[in-house]
């Protein structure tokens, strides 16, 4: 069989999304089946590990049987398994590379391991075939704000990376702190639409240096001016901190492009679903003379077809991995020097 025919069943399972896909030839998605915890965490205001092993749990079952019925397969088509090994919340990992292995194991196929973080560049590669190296992929999530070069398949460089906070994480926080709700992101997205992104010149850290990104002064910029401002309309303030978030994600990704001579940019993570932050890249992209790649909300947010898309690659150069492979809450994207 050719790798084009290659069928891949991808289990995500690193935070609240239990998530199962099948994925012909690395980009053919035949089936990417997402079901969120995100209504069992919101009363906590953030997600509970030992409540997301527990539904993981539930789910994996239900939610891998939909993916292989909704892209008309049973055990015997599936030429292989991957699924997140990390990073992410070990307890909820085990559950996905369990199922996986065992999976594997029954239909005796060989199981791939795969890095999230891998995975959401891979995103990119699901929806643009064509994109070319060098490609700049910006790499927004609640866990992880990055800069990284991929000058070739599974060829990373990082450029760049948070000092402190992700920038969905001063998402979350910042959203929490005006009782917005949770998921964060979302809730400052729909706000901000209402308010002024001029009505309170936030500070952008580190704005003028390098690659690196910190977001945890922002946060405590917000803290201290709605303390001092009580009467502050909400809208103003969610519009003003998302206006520069973005403005310093924008402007480290086209110097990033621009330092290693990138073609293509791209973006990624659950922050990539950010109205502002798209409508910025594109315009950037636009004036640079760069190739952007703006995945669908869908493809930015965690999900399974990312996974088997990243396994195929994988697997095309690397082969399969031992069913020894554990999962590692900290495992980190794998870079040339
Ligand atoms: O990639 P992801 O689904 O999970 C991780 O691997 O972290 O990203 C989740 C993060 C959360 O912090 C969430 O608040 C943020 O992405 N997010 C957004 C938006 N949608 C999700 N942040 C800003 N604007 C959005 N529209
Ligand atoms: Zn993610």
């Amino acid at each position: 069989m050719s790798d084009a025919e290659l069928i891949i069943l991808g289990i995500e399972t690193s935070c609240d999304e239990t998530a199962a896909a099948c994925v012909r030839g690395g980009t053919d998605v035949l089936s990417s089946v997402v079901s969120s915890q995100v209504d069992l965490h919101a009363r906590f205001g953030g997600v509970v590990p030992e409540i997301a092993s527990r539904a993981h749990n539930e789910l994996i079952i239900p939610v891998t049987a939909r993916a292989l019925v909704e892209a008309g397969l049973d055990g015997s088509r599936i030429d292989a398994v991957a699924a997140t090994t990390g990073p992410g919340l070990i307890g909820a990992l085990l559950v996905g590379v369990s199922a996986a292995k065992a999976l594997a194991l029954t239909w005796d196929v060989p199981f791939i391991s795969v890095n999230h973080l891998e995975a959401h560049l891979y995103a990119a590669f699901l929806e643009d075939p064509e994109l070319t190296f060098p490609l700049v992929v910006l790499l927004v999530s609640g866990g992880h704000t990055m800069l990284v070069c991929m000058e070739g398949h599974g060829r990373y460089r990082l450029l760049g990376s948070t000092l402190d906070d992700a920038a969905g994480e001063a998402f979350d926080k910042v959203a929490r702190f005006l009782g917005l709700g949770y998921p964060g992101g979302p809730a400052i997205d729909h706000e901000a639409l209402s308010g002024d992104p001029e009505a309170i010149a936030f500070p952008r850290s580190m704005m003028d240096q390098g690659l690196d990104f910190s977001f945890s002064g922002l946060k405590t910029s917000v803290v201290n001016y709605v303390r001092k401002h009580p009467e502050v309309s909400t809208a103003d303030v969610a519009a003003s901190f998302q206006a520069a978030v973005v403005d310093v994600l924008v402007t480290k990704a086209r110097r990033a492009a621009a330092e290693v001579g990138a073609t293509a940019l791209a973006i990624g993570g659950g922050v990539a679903a950010n109205s502002l932050l798209r409508e910025q890249f594109l315009g950037a992209c636009a004036t640079d003379g760069l190739h952007g790649f703006l995945p669908s909300r869908s493809m930015c947010t965690d999900n399974a077809a990312m996974i088997a898309s990243a396994g195929w690659y994988e697997y095309r150069l690397h082969g399969s991995s031992s069913l020894a492979t554990g999962a590692n809450p900290n495992l980190r994207l794998s870079t040339i020097a």
